[in-house]
This record gives structure tokens, C-alpha cells and sequence, in this order.
């Protein structure tokens, strides 16, 4: 009697985990799948707008976006790439790889060494040049402006997101030049006068960070031509203009416009 007591008992008791197990389970992954997507659909973006820094090199910042690593090889010559370098202003409306910007953003100021030597030479290594992306079609970015995070003495080589807006129409209407009208991508070349004035213990070498700039646009004509890139360097431009669409730091000044992309013809 006793015993079909207890029987009937784990009967119940079985009856009841089957019964809920399979519900319970159910729920437990749909919980887990919700905040699975929940965390997708956020992304690995910040919400801009974002104050830019003047020290690049030193953030790292959890919602900066990491680039894919340089490619140290490639199947054209330096020899065959400096007779093939030109200016190319007429670009496809075609969008780029996050893969080809940032091998060009490595070009321009990338972190080579482990003291912090970059692509770039610098006097004094000084390094008062900044690289601000500005997005117009490229896969994986959202249109808008980025600052390049080079890194200090290891690479950091990131993405900060600034200002997440469409800027490519304003560009274009604004600045009046034809190779902004279709240009996927454009770097804008910043230097700090002041950072290379202290290293020369206070007296002014602007001379330097023009040089410097001329140096990463050499670099980025160079690398263009091997990605089989067009780009276009641009100092023609009315810096006030400019200042109203981009964001970068109260220290820098505005060196160089540089849109790129896959050249037509
Ligand atoms: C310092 C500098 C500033 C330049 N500024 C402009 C510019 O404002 N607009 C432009 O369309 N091209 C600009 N260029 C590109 C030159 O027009 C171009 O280098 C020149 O026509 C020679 O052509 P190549 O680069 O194909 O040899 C600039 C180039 C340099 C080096």
C-alpha cells in the first residue's frame, strides 16, 4: 500500500518535469536568442558626436572599431608603382572594403615600429599629424567621420567614430570639387604647429608639419597606385568651410583633403 504511495508519487513528479521541461527549455533560448539579438542589433558603434582628441595615439576606447591588419606584401613593385602614380579625380560610385581604407589609413600614419615610429617620417618623431576619415560608402562603416587611433609605441590601428551623419553632399556643395562628388572615402591630413613647436622648445616649425603631410600624401598616392585606387591630394580649399562639417581638435590645423576610391576609366 505503501509503496503504490510512493510510485503513484514519482509518477506525478515525472509527469510534472516532462510537462514543464520542454516549455522551460523553450523559454530559456528564446531569452538567450532575445538578448543575442538584442546585443547584435546595437552594434559595435558609439552614438557620435564625439569630441575629437589631440593625442590619437593614446585612446583606446571600447566602442572604436578595429581595422583589419595591414598587408606587408604585395605583387607590385615600388619601381612599378612610382611610374604608375597619378592623380585620379574621377571616381566609380562604387563602395569600398573596410579592408582597402584601412590599408590606406596604415599608409598615411600607421604605428611600424614598437618605439612608435610610423609610415611617415617625423622631425624630432614628433608625429603632429592626425588622420580623420570621412565615410561615404564603405562596407561596415556608417557614413560619418572617424578619427584614425595609430597608437602609441604598439599599433592600435582603429577606427573612433566622431559624427555619424551623411557628409558627402555638403562636401561636395560646399567645397565645389568635382572629385568629392562621387568619392567613397576622403582623409583629412590635420597637424598640431603647436606639438612641433614644444619639440623645438617653444619656437615655431610649422615648415615640418607641411612636410609631413606631404610625406603621408606620397605615401597614400603610393598606396593607392598598388590597391589600384585612384586618390587626389587637395590644398585648395577655404578652411573655415571646412571647419563647419568636419570635427577635429582646436589645436590642428587642416593640411590636406585627400578623397579616393576606384578610379573610373
Ligand atoms: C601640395 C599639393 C596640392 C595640391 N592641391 C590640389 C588641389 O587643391 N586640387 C586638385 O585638384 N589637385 C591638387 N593637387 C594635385 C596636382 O594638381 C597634381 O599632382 C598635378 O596635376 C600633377 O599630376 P600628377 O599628380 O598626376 O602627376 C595637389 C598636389 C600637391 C602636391
Amino acid at each position: 500500500m505503501k509503496k503504490s504511495a510512493q510510485d503513484l508519487k514519482e509518477k506525478i513528479s515525472k509527469a510534472v518535469v516532462k510537462r514543464w521541461m520542454i516549455p522551460a527549455l523553450t523559454a530559456f533560448v528564446v531569452i538567450i536568442l532575445i538578448i543575442i539579438a538584442v546585443f547584435y542589433r546595437r552594434g559595435p558603434q558609439v552614438i557620435a558626436p564625439v569630441e575629437p582628441s589631440a593625442s590619437p595615439s593614446a585612446i583606446l576606447n571600447p566602442g572604436n572599431i578595429s581595422l583589419p591588419s595591414p598587408e606587408l606584401r604585395s605583387s607590385s613593385s615600388i619601381e612599378s608603382v612610382l611610374k604608375g602614380r597619378r592623380t585620379r579625380r574621377d571616381f566609380m560610385d562604387t563602395e569600398l572594403t573596410l579592408k582597402q581604407v584601412s590599408q590606406m589609413l596604415w599608409a598615411a600614419q600607421g604605428v611600424t615600429v614598437d618605439w612608435g615610429g610610423r609610415t611617415t617620417p617625423s622631425a624630432k618623431s614628433t608625429y603632429p599629424l592626425s588622420v580623420f576619415l570621412i565615410a561615404n560608402k564603405v562596407s561596415g562603416l556608417e557614413p560619418g567621420e572617424y578619427q584614425y587611433i595609430p597608437g602609441d609605441r604598439t599599433p592600435i590601428h582603429q577606427l573612433r567614430p566622431l559624427k555619424l551623419v551623411d557628409l558627402k553632399k555638403a562636401l561636395f556643395e560646399t567645397l565645389n570639387e568635382s572629385s568629392f562628388r562621387n568619392a567613397p572615402a576622403v582623409l583629412v591630413i590635420t597637424g598640431n604647429m603647436g606639438k612641433m613647436a614644444e619639440s623645438y622648445g617653444g619656437i615655431p616649425h610649422d615648415k615640418e608639419v607641411y612636410l609631413e603631410a606631404g610625406h603621408a600624401g606620397q605615401n597614400l598616392y603610393l598606396q593607392a597606385e598598388s590597391l589600384k585606387l585612384g586618390v587626389v591630394t587637395i590644398s585648395g580649399f577655404d578652411e573655415e568651410k571646412v571647419l563647419d562639417l568636419v570635427t577635429i581638435p582646436d589645436t590642428d590645423t587642416i593640411i590636406y583633403l585627400i578623397p579616393f576610391g576606384i578610379p573610373k576609366q
